[in-house]
């Protein structure tokens, strides 16, 4: 795997201050990530719909250190308080990436973070934080070394953004990105995210996400202990190899618009997920009653009103309605009528497919 084309090779010009801000999405995914090795390797290939409204919104300062030490300088806020307690996470991720943005010892950071959905959502922001401070690394980068392409800057925030979070690699671009190497989508990589490289027919183009908020809590399993669950796990292999057929499927799905395919795989990709964690040692039930409550509902709802509604899940108990942009109006009433009584304080939030990050 060529790692060396990230690593920073040319001179770099000084500034003394300079600041960027950067928003970038939260991502769902299709067929899902779960398993990986050393270090951040996927153990197959996943894709996922970029998000529109779930984003992070981050501006990093830079200033000029006095001293030449190799020590990682940077505060962090969250909300306009300073957090502490996020602060080990994100020197972990500095500390992964310091090999390739060697520029990160010049500068004192202060670094200034909010999200778009409520932090106790049980929405994962790990994809769109990690995302957003990869991007605003990658636009000092172009400001300190001339010439890299729109191309470099995107795969190498992504490959960053990567040795942060997996799913995080998904969060630079859109609508469809892929992540893993899969010898049926030209151009993937174990490394970095990469936008599907097909034609996707247009029934996905605006593509809605309600997710529902079935439960705000902090996550049970974190995703390290979750991907941890996969070593030694009796239908780990299998599993991988079928994740893998199963992005092959849906590739052709999304070329070709076939919606009763589309469904199937993805309630059938979000299930095995949940059923890996099942089956794994130790065991954990992360769906809640209202997950499932709202799961029969979307099948009778599907079947009475003929309609090409289903569901996906993450590594938690919220549900993400997945439904094409031509059934919005019907099924958010529905979701209005009959789901939100089964999310805590009846909340969701509506969602859409988008586009990648943007500077602000
Ligand atoms: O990126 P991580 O390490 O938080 O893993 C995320 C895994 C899932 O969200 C459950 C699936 C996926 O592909 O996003």
């Amino acid at each position: 795997m060529n790692t060396d084309q990230f690593l920073v090779k040319s001179d770099l010009k000084f500034i003394d201050k300079t600041s960027y801000t950067w928003q970038t999405p939260s991502n769902i995914a299709l067929v899902k990530y779960w398993g990986k090795s050393n270090p951040q390797i996927p153990k197959n290939a996943s894709i996922s719909f970029t998000l529109n409204n779930c984003h992070t919104i981050t501006t990093i300062e830079f200033e000029r250190k006095l001293t030449k030490d190799r020590r990682v300088i940077f505060d962090l806020f969250f909300e306009g308080k300073e957090k502490e307690e996020f602060k080990p996470k994100i020197a972990e991720f500095f500390k992964r990436i310091q090999e390739y943005c060697p520029y990160i010892f010049d500068y004192k950071m202060t670094i200034n973070s909010e999200n778009s959905f409520p932090h106790s959502s049980g929405i994962a922001s790990s994809a769109s934080g990690l995302s957003a401070i990869a991007r605003c690394l990658l636009s000092l980068e172009s400001k300190i070394i001339s010439g890299l392409s729109e191309e470099y800057i995107n795969k190498k925030a992504s490959f960053l953004a990567r040795l942060g979070s997996g799913s995080a690699s998904r969060s630079i671009e859109g609508p469809l990105v892929v992540w893993g190497k899969h010898p049926e989508i030209e151009g993937s990589s174990d490394l970095f995210g990469v936008q599907f490289p097909y034609q996707v027919h247009p029934i996905f183009e605006n593509y809605q996400d309600a997710i529902l908020l079935v439960d705000k809590g902090e996550k049970q399993v974190s995703s390290t202990v979750g991907h941890n669950l996969m070593h030694n796990h009796p239908y780990a292999e299998i599993r991988f190899v079928q994740a893998n057929e199963n992005l092959g499927k849906m590739s052709k799905i999304l070329q070709e618009g076939n919606l009763k395919e589309f469904i199937n795989l993805v309630e059938s990709e979000a299930l095995t997920l949940h059923a890996m964690m099942l089956t794994s040692n130790p065991y954990f039930i992360l769906m809640k009653p209202n997950t499932l409550e709202i799961i029969n509902k979307i099948w009778e709802y599907r079947k009475e009103q003929n309609s090409n509604i289903c569901f996906t899940l993450d590594a938690g108990a919220n549900v993400h309605v997945l439904y094409p942009f031509k059934e919005k109006e019907n099924v958010n009433q529905f979701i209005e009528n009959e789901l939100s009584k089964f999310c805590q304080k009846n909340h969701y939030i509506c969602d859409a497919v988008g586009f990648g990050a943007k500077m602000i």
